[in-house]
């Protein structure tokens, strides 16, 4: 199998917003697709791993914020690289609650989506999520929606494990640490995008003390 046939394949890309109690919490993914007209329903696969995946399965609920162009790597950053589990990645952005209770990015989107569940599948990795469109809204200043390809090629973006079109063989990076050799993987996210207070989780060196491998 050419598993590189597989990269010619399009998407979008979204953030998903749910809730955790009264926090809200989301994560970056790419594989929102329209799956029926009447009613609208979309599917998206989620990692079993992803804090959202579980506050999905315990409201039945989720928004798409649907991304553009302008989106900051930032943004990115915080939705895509880092769990909901011990960050809350609303605070510092633009966001707004919607009917009947999921939080959407105000800035930096096309539209916005309101989602409830009506059926899902466990897959090897991923939850398979089928909800019906509740709510649909288009930003009132029109922007290009960010594709995985402009993603990918011109913001030079990377994808991590959970997402599941991730190639394990493109994953070109790694780091050592200089003080006790613990290597980092780039498959966990660009070591740029972790907190500025990350340590090596072998001997608390700070970041810093990374060195690229070779
Ligand atoms: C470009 C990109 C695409 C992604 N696509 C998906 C996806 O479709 N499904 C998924 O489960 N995770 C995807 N991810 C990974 C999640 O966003 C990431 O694992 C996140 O840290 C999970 O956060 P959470 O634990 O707060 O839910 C993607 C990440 C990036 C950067």
């Amino acid at each position: 199998m050419d598993r590189s046939a597989l990269n010619d394949m399009t998407y979008g890309l979204f953030v998903l917003g749910a809730m955790d109690g009264a926090r809200p919490v989301g994560c970056v993914v790419n594989t929102v697709v329209q799956l029926t007209s009447e009613p609208v329903t979309v599917g998206v696969s989620v990692n079993h791993n992803n804090y959202t995946n579980e506050c999905i399965k315990k409201t039945g609920l989720f928004s798409v914020s649907i991304l553009s162009e302008e989106v900051p790597m930032e943004t990115i950053a915080a939705f895509g690289f880092q769990s909901g589990r011990n960050t809350d990645k609303f605070a510092g952005m633009k966001s707004r609650m919607k009917q009947p209770g999921v939080p959407v990015l105000s800035e930096n989107i096309c539209g916005t989506l309101v989602c409830r569940v009506v059926e899902s599948m466990e897959l090897s990795t991923h939850t398979l999520f089928i909800a019906e469109v509740m709510d649909a809204e288009r930003a009132k200043v029109p922007l290009p929606p960010l594709t995985y390809a402009y993603y990918l090629k011109v913001k030079n973006g990377t994808v991590p494990k959970n997402a599941p079109t991730y190639i394990p063989s493109e994953k070109k990076e790694h780091y050592d640490c200089s003080v006790c050799g613990f290597r980092y993987d780039d498959g966990e996210g660009p070591l740029e995008f972790l907190p500025a207070g990350w340590t090596c989780p072998r001997c608390g060196s700070p970041k810093d003390a990374m060195e690229k491998g070779t």
